[in-house]
C-alpha cells in the first residue's frame, strides 16, 4: 500500500471509532472534503498520524469537539445569496402570510445569520409574532454563538449591501448596535427563533412545516446522506410547504422531485405540491 493509501485507512477506522464511540457519524461526508478538513485538523492538533491521533480522541471528548468543528463548515453571512432573499421576499411570503401562522426549519444554521436575515424580513413583511423558527446545526459551539446574536462590527458594510440587494426596506442599522467591534443584533430578531441541535444524519424530522431552508450544507454530503436528508425535509413539510437549498444544490435526479415544483428556475426554491 502507499502511504496515501494507508492514510485512507487510518481515517476510514478513525471515522468508524468516531461513530462509535461518540455517535456522530461522518462516514458518508464527501470524501475528498473530509479528508481536506480532517489533515488541517491532524496538523494543527500536533499528531504525526491518523492512528496516533485515534487511540487520544476515542478517549478525549474535548479533543473529539475540537475534531467537529475542524470537521463542520460554517461559514455563513446576513442575506446569503441577495437574489434568494429576494425572491422569498417577492414569491413566497405572499403565499406564507395567507396563513395564521408558519412554521419554518433552519437546517445546518451554523452561527444563525440565515435565520436572522429570514427574521428582519418576515418582520418588515408585517408577519412579526406569526412564525416560530427551528434553527438547528450538529456543532454545538456554532449554536451558541447563534444565540448570542453577535457579529464583528467588520462585517456590517458587506451585510447591509446584501441587506439592501435583497430589497431590505429599512436601514440594516436598525437592527444591531454598534458596540467597538462588535455588532449586537436586536433582541427582539430572537424572539421567534428556536436554537437547537440536530444531527441531519442520525435525527429525526420536524413535524407540520411551512418551510424548510437547508442551504450549502448538503453539498458536504455524499449521494445516500444527501438522500436521507431530503426524506427528512419532505417527511417535514405540509403540503404546499416551501423546500429551499442553496444555489449550487438541485433536487433534479432526487427521487422526490415529482412531488415539487421549481417556484422560479434557478433559485432552488420548491414548493410541496398538494395531494
Ligand atoms: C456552510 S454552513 C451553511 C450555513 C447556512 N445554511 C448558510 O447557507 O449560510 C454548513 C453548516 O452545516 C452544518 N452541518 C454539517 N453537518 C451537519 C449535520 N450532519 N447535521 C446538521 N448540520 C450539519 C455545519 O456545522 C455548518 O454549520
Amino acid at each position: 500500500m502507499t502511504p496515501v493509501e494507508v492514510e485512507d485507512v487510518e481515517i476510514r477506522l478513525l471515522l468508524e471509532g468516531v461513530q462509535q464511540v461518540y455517535g456522530y457519524d461522518f462516514r458518508d461526508y464527501a470524501a475528498a472534503s473530509i479528508k481536506r478538513r480532517l489533515t488541517q485538523w491532524l496538523a494543527e492538533s500536533g499528531f504525526d498520524t491518523f492512528s496516533q491521533a485515534q487511540s487520544r480522541l476515542l478517549r478525549d471528548p474535548e479533543l473529539f469537539f475540537s475534531l467537529l468543528q475542524g470537521i463542520t463548515v460554517n461559514v455563513t453571512e446576513m442575506f446569503r445569496d441577495p437574489s434568494f432573499f429576494k425572491a422569498l421576499r417577492e414569491q413566497v411570503v405572499p403565499f406564507l402570510k395567507t396563513y395564521p401562522f408558519v412554521k419554518i426549519w433552519h437546517a445546518g444554521c451554523a452561527s444563525g445569520e440565515e435565520a436572522y436575515s429570514m427574521a428582519i424580513l418576515l418582520n418588515e413583511e408585517g408577519m412579526a409574532g406569526r412564525y416560530r423558527m427551528y434553527a438547528t446545526d450538529i456543532d454545538e459551539a456554532v449554536l451558541q454563538k447563534a444565540a448570542a446574536g453577535v457579529m464583528p462590527m467588520a462585517e456590517m458594510q458587506k451585510y447591509t449591501r446584501n441587506y439592501q440587494k435583497a430589497g431590505g426596506k429599512a436601514s440594516f442599522a436598525d437592527y444591531y448596535t454598534a458596540r467597538y467591534d462588535r455588532a449586537i443584533l436586536s433582541a427582539d430578531l430572537k424572539q421567534s427563533i428556536v436554537f437547537a441541535p440536530h444531527n441531519l444524519a442520525a435525527d429525526a424530522e420536524f413535524g407540520e412545516m411551512n418551510m424548510v431552508l437547508c442551504r450549502n450544507v448538503m453539498i458536504y454530503f455524499k449521494p445516500a446522506l444527501k438522500e436521507r436528508c431530503l426524506d427528512l425535509f419532505d417527511n417535514s413539510l405540509l403540503s404546499g410547504g416551501f423546500l429551499c437549498l442553496g444555489l449550487k444544490e438541485t433536487l433534479e435526479k432526487r427521487k422526490m422531485s415529482a412531488r415539487y415544483d421549481e417556484l422560479v428556475a434557478g433559485t432552488r426554491i420548491y414548493r410541496k405540491r398538494y395531494g
